[in-house]
């Protein structure tokens, strides 16, 4: 469903692309932890430092990527973004093996390498799940893992979509799409993954601490984490 229908905001929309070469000037400075790391912290179901071959999926400027290099420092990480000026970031951080141009529906690489994909914050950007369950199920090997965290359906259609303030008091929406958490599932279980584990993170008084604005979002659903097993 197009976020337009829930959008309270009625920003204008750019696109992914276009949006994300912009907002990389301040992505690091907005994006808070509590929205993924957080959640990625609670996983159980992922052994984070046996993990030998990992793809970040929509890697940006690397965030996850340094997140799991402190986790599990041996491990050979890759990524794919199709945003070059968020990947040119993500290069500088020094953490990843490979990282190129590309769509997460489409990498373009080996079947059967990774033991593990992660996603994180970029579900939202795609119009259907199928083809990315379908593209994360080609690339990991049986018995690996997907960790998927998102923006929160529930958050978008409270009507807040994904924005970002393209300069000082001119806010933009990324076009996102909403995905009910049976969606996910509906996507996965058609691409052959097994859900193993699920945790959501709501606003709560760490989150209202460094946004007292969001006080109307109190105890609101606002990221989602998924642990996917292939079978
Ligand atoms: C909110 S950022 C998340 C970046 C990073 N995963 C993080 O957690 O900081 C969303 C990223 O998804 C990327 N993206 C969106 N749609 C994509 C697609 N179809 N294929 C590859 N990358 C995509 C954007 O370019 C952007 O870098």
């Amino acid at each position: 469903m197009d976020h337009t229908v829930y959008d309270k905001r009625r920003y204008p929309i750019v696109d992914v692309r276009q949006g994300y070469s912009q907002w990389v000037r301040t992505y690091e400075q907005t994006v808070e932890d509590e929205m993924d790391l957080r959640l990625l912290e609670r996983l159980r179901t992922v052994d984070w430092s046996a993990t030998r071959r990992v793809l970040d999926l929509a890697c940006g400027t690397g965030r996850i990527g340094a997140w799991l290099r402190r986790r599990g420092p041996a491990a050979a990480i890759d990524g794919v973004d199709i945003t070059p000026e968020m990947l040119d970031v993500a290069r500088g951080r020094g953490v990843y093996r490979t990282l190129s141009i590309a769509d997460v529906r489409d990498t373009g690489l080996a079947d059967a390498t990774y033991d593990l994909c992660v996603q994180s914050l970029a579900d939202e950007h795609l119009p259907e799940l199928g083809p990315l369950y379908r593209e994360a199920g080609r690339v990991t090997r049986p018995g690996g893992h997907f960790a998927l965290v998102g923006y929160h359906p529930q958050f978008l259609m409270a009507g807040v979509p994904t924005h970002f303030d393209r300069a000082p008091g001119e806010p933009v929406t990324i076009r996102s799409y909403v995905h009910l958490l049976s969606d996910h599932v509906k996507a996965a279980h058609a691409a052959d993954w097994s859900l193993l584990e699920m945790d959501e993170g709501l606003v709560d008084e760490t989150w209202l601490r460094k946004k007292p604005k969001w006080e109307v979002y109190r105890g609101l659903p606002i990221s989602f984490a998924m642990v996917w097993q292939r079978t």
